[in-house]
């Protein structure tokens, strides 16, 4: 069990940004990414497609043989991390917008979050607001177009310049001084989007608190690998063109990893 790989999904690549963290905290284990491409964006899909698929995934990545799963996708944690976690028996990790550090970093007491329209629209959402933040303002800021824009385009494209300053202003004009990246594809563009806020704003990812959460999570289980530290192997997945997701791992990463084509 201890030797099986880690499952990571997202609609498309925004989660390799969490990938990212993860490798880094836990180097010697084996990672399986899964690209759900086929049906990039999530961000505009009923919540009822969102559960049906994202319980799909997890059974076949069990299937698979993974020893835990990471929901690198605030859409899918929103719409199905319940669904998944009734219907697996597998230690998860569910991302969702950093709503609870942006209460303890505020001073202005506006936050401004960033995520898809149906993350924002979701019932979590609501509740973690409402957990966390009632007594703060609370921005919304829905990006439609912005996920895929990042990743068929490219972060410094023009469309994603263009999207930016739409999603931005109102953030900047509020007078947020934190900003919650609440779409795995938003690190992407960190620069630009701080580049649109002014000097001092502080925007939250949650890659590392996820990567410290599986790590606990691994310990608790007993079911750390135990290979060589920097030997843990990658494999990635998609369930739309091989091809096109090399190009964009390539693009955002600087690498050419090898792609297969999977279907949960
Ligand atoms: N990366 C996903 C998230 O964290 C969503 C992007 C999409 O709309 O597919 O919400």
């Amino acid at each position: 069990m201890k030797s099986r790989p880690i499952a990571v999904f997202d609609s498309g690549l925004g989660g390799l940004t969490v990938l990212r963290a993860l490798r880094g905290r836990l180097p010697q284990e084996d990672f399986f990414y899964f690209a759900d491409t086929r049906f990039l964006p999530y961000g505009d899909k009923p919540e009822i497609f969102l559960k049906a698929r994202g319980v799909a995934i997890a059974e076949a990545l069990v299937k698979r043989g993974a020893k835990a799963l990471v929901i690198a996708c605030n859409t899918a944690t929103a719409a199905a991390a319940e669904a998944i976690r009734a219907a697996v028996d597998l230690p998860i990790v569910a991302l969702e917008p950093g709503v609870k550090p942006a209460v303890s970093l505020t001073r202005s007491g506006v936050i401004g979050v960033l995520a898809t329209t149906r993350t924002l629209a979701s019932e979590r959402f609501q509740r973690l607001v409402g957990n966390h933040a009632p007594h703060l303002q609370v921005i919304p800021q829905a990006c439609p177009g912005l996920a895929e824009a990042i990743e068929t385009e490219g972060p410094d494209s023009p469309p994603v310049a263009v999207l930016l300053d739409a999603f931005v202003a109102p953030l900047a004009a509020a007078g947020a001084d934190v900003v919650v990246l609440g779409c795995t594809h938003y690190p992407w563009v960190a620069e630009a989007i701080a580049a649109r806020l002014p000097a001092g704003v502080t925007l939250l990812d949650t890659g590392e608190a996820v990567a410290r959460q599986l790590e606990r999570l691994l310990a608790a289980g007993n079911l750390q690998g135990g290979g060589a530290a920097g030997q843990g192997k990658l494999v990635v997945a998609t369930s739309g063109s091989p091809q096109q997701v090399i190009a964009t791992v390539d693009r955002l990463w600087g690498q050419k990893l090898p792609v297969e084509h999977w279907e949960p």
